[in-house]
């Protein structure tokens, strides 16, 4: 007699699966985040033991095209998704609420439908007439988008099937209810179910789908994070709140590049491109100031200059504060024991704020040296030159280690009118046009060439 199954205990954070309840998930480490859930399957299924056919096999030689890519003309958007949208994909798109995601779709569908996509927007969220009145305002509304609103999945595969759409958005997963699953519109079976439903209908049907996902820290709604382990592309879209900066970043994306970004400005019309964010990001950059570095960073496949900001004040505090914004906070502190340890630059007593200007978030390992300087900066009150960037990675020696595409990051400096580029020693590049490359082997050096101190 096969044991009835009993029900499992799920992470509405990271998906894990538990036996029991516990306070806290031992795979991510969030708290509260278990919650108890049915069996997926009540018993009936078959033992696996049972014969099944076999599968047929290929050679790995089999010569396939590149996936055909639909472009929707929204560069920013397209370059995201690695040059455009394949058919028979699923997306998924994270982040926020209120960051603007259903803003962003929503303008991303119009622009695939007017370059002859069939599309359709399915909203669980929002009544028909409230993205009716968005679209109007975005300028959207002459845009061939069969709009529907429901949250049964049932009905939306239905239609979907019915319809035959070349592109559908799904705003969200979390609203989407399945009848076969016996658990509250949101909970990790709910979209898990909704999502595996939706996925296998996209590669059935080759139907490309996007679908929205809330990310919410306290763990409320189930997270995408079982959704992303299902679909070809996981896109976030971030940005700080009070910036009207945002970033669609590519985190996972079985059809291109990962780590591509692409920049939004929030405006009264909706999302608007930013086709040069270097230019963007130092444009509030005025004379140059204490505490200031450039960094000639790479995002993606492309370049992109930001401003690392830092005030290092005498602190009140026993443990002095580390407050960093927009930058690995591990990564800083190892940079701060790194100028304590190898250069003999204490940074005891003292409050370190750290920033990058724009509400961007950097987290190439080349960024440490930009760090290290505008720390030091900082700390010695004494400006960097205002036509230098700089870029590095900082070993726990203290040594400067080169980092990748170093061309491009000196190109890019270049056209924003930097003259001057710090580098690590070993950078296979000399210099280019208008551009002088100081090249340093080690902190100690960089610290005595630029305050001339040791
Ligand atoms: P929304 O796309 O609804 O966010 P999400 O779907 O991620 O929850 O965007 C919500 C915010 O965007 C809202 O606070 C208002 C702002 N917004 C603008 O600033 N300009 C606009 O043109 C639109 C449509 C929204
Ligand atoms: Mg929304």
């Amino acid at each position: 007699m096969a044991k009835a199954p009993s029900s499992t205990f799920t992470c509405t954070a990271c998906g894990a699966v538990h036996k029991k309840w516990a306070g806290r998930c031992e795979a991510c480490g969030a708290w509260n985040s278990i919650t108890e859930e049915a069996p997926l399957s009540a018993g009936g299924a078959k033992a696996l033991s049972q014969r099944g056919r076999t599968i047929p096999l290929t050679d790995l030689a089999t010569e396939e095209d590149p996936p055909p890519r639909v472009r929707c003309g929204m560069d920013e958007f397209d370059r995201v998704l690695g040059g455009g949208l394949v058919p028979a994909s699923a997306i998924l798109v994270g982040g926020d609420p209120g960051i603007g995601k259903s803003t962003l779709l929503l303008q991303a569908t119009a622009s695939f439908a007017r370059n002859g996509v069939k599309c359709l927007y399915i909203s669980g969220e929002e009544a028909a007439a409230q993205v009716r009145m968005r679209a109007q305002r975005l300028g959207l509304s002459d845009a061939p988008v069969g709009l529907g609103a429901e949250t049964n999945l049932r009905d939306i595969l239905t239609t979907l099937d019915a319809e035959r759409p070349g592109l559908a958005v799904i705003d969200s997963i979390q609203t989407m209810w399945a009848d076969t699953v016996e658990a509250a519109p949101g909970s990790v079976s709910q979209v898990r179910a909704a999502a595996h439903e939706l996925v296998t209908f996209a590669k059935r049907r080759g139907v490309a789908i996007i679908l929205v996902g809330h990310v919410t820290k306290d763990g409320q709604i189930a997270g995408p994070r079982v959704v992303e382990h299902m679909v070809d592309t996981v896109l976030y879209f971030e940005g700080e709140r009070g910036h009207q900066f945002r970033i669609l970043r590519a985190v996972k994306n079985r059809f291109g590049p990962a780590d591509e970004i692409g920049v939004f400005e929030m405006t009264g019309g909706g999302l608007a491109q930013v086709a040069n964010p270097s230019a963007l990001f130092l444009s509030e950059r005025g004379q140059a100031q204490p505490g200031s570095a450039v960094f000639a960073g790479i995002e993606g496949t492309r370049p992109v200059l930001t401003e690392v900001q830092a005030l290092v004040a005498p602190s009140t505090l026993a443990s002095p504060r580390r407050t960093v914004v927009g930058l690995d906070s591990g990564r800083v502190s190892t940079i701060l024991a790194v100028l304590e340890a190898r250069c003999g630059i204490p940074f005891t007593g003292l409050d370190v704020f750290l920033n990058v200007a724009g509400g961007m978030r950097v987290n190439e390992p080349a960024a440490d040296l930009a760090i290290a300087a505008a720390l030091l900066s900082a700390r010695e009150d004494v400006a960097l030159p205002p036509d230098m960037a700089i870029f590095g990675e900082i070993s726990l020696s203290g040594a400067l280690r080169p980092v990748g595409q170093a061309e491009n990051r000196l190109k890019e400096a270049q056209k924003l009118g930097f003259s001057q580029t710090i580098a690590p020693e070993r950078t296979k590049i000399e210099g280019i046009d208008g551009m002088q490359v100081r090249k340093m082997s080690d902190l100690t050096a960089f610290v005595g060439e630029i305050f001339g101190a040791g």
